[in-house]
């Protein structure tokens, strides 16, 4: 979830129970956010790349949670990531999405995004999704009204929905419910769904603002196997039109995005270690690595 999605649902909640918030003046924050445009940042991908990192470095009290880390995605792209716990994964969104400022190293969005040069709420906004292992929905709303908040979330909609939908605009709700089989529950509070329903109700809540790179960490910890299979499904609907990095501990799903889709058996897989890239390329050549068997496979 993007922090203005965050306040937009805190500021939900808050009229739900009819609470006023002190920084709903005119000077307080969300008002501020709001109004707060950003420069609409051309993401260039002439090259090819969506996302490039090199050399990243991040040291938390002189542990090296990541080593001089390179990644390359390319345009449309579906990135799995594996590797053991503590290996940096979920560091190395945190360095893409600015929670996390690495010590050392480049971090680019397109050719001329500079990463490292943006706030965390600022690169939500020219593209970049991260769905964190939790599912973060609103509860107290219904599955409807959560996409509802994420659409108006999305800067380019903001001017004009936050009387009424468009006709387009609920369009495009359903067009979601359908996407992430929750059709039959739009008018359902979001706290009754499943785990795995909620994963995907947070999906579609990222989709609505179509971002171009999206970043999901562990999407299918404590799914049941009807519903990871489903979220294979999902995932390998998106590809090609999004840009998808994908970390996961469940190999029989890794196997389903990497053998099936655009690009089966020919997607990349990038095993981290210790903070750096220890192998990268398809399934098969990362599951026949020794180093890769030693580190991970072969516990
Ligand atoms: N804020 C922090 N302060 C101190 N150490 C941290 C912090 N965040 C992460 N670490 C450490 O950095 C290392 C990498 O953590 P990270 O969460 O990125 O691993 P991961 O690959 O996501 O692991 P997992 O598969 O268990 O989710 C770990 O040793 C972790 O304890
Ligand atoms: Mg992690």
């Amino acid at each position: 979830m993007t922090p203005e999605l965050m306040e937009a649902g805190t500021q939900a909640l808050n009229k739900h129970l009819g609470l006023v918030t002190s920084n709903a003046g005119e000077s307080g924050g969300r008002a501020a956010s709001y109004g707060r445009v950003v420069e609409p940042d051309q993401l260039d991908v002439t090259h090819g790349s969506i996302l490039y990192l090199d050399d990243i470095s991040v040291s938390f009290d002189g542990f090296k949670a990541l080593n001089k880390l390179c990644l390359n995605i390319a345009v449309g792209e579906m990135r799995c990531i594996i590797g053991p716990n503590g290996a940096g994964k979920t560091t190395m969104m945190d360095v893409i999405t600015g929670k996390t400022r690495p010590d050392a190293g480049t971090a680019y969005f397109g050719s001329t995004i500079d990463l490292l040069a943006r706030r965390e709420n600022e690169i939500a906004q020219i593209g970049i999704g991260r769905k964190f292992q939790k599912p973060t929905v609103f509860e107290h709303l219904s599955v409807f009204e959560n996409l509802e908040l994420a659409l108006k979330a999305d800067r380019r909609a903001r001017a004009s929905v936050f009387f009424k939908l468009s006709g387009e605009q609920l369009d495009r709700i359903g067009e979601m419910l359908k996407l992430i089989h929750l059709k039959g529950q739009a008018q359902r509070t979001a706290g009754l769904l499943s785990h795995g329903q909620k994963q995907w109700l947070e999906i579609g809540m990222l989709l609505m603002q179509d971002p171009k790179l999206l970043l999901l960490d562990e999407p299918v910890a404590g799914m049941t196997d009807e519903e990871t299979e489903r979220t294979a499904e999902l995932f390998l609907s998106l590809e090609g039109a999004h840009s998808l990095v994908v970390v996961e501990h469940d190999m029989k799903f890794i196997n389903e995005l990497t053998t099936r889709g655009a690009n089966a058996n020919r997607k990349r897989v990038t095993v981290l270690h210790e903070g750096s890239v220890l192998a990268e390329g398809t399934l098969a050549d990362v599951q026949a690595n020794d180093k890769v068997v030693e580190v991970y496979l072969g516990r």
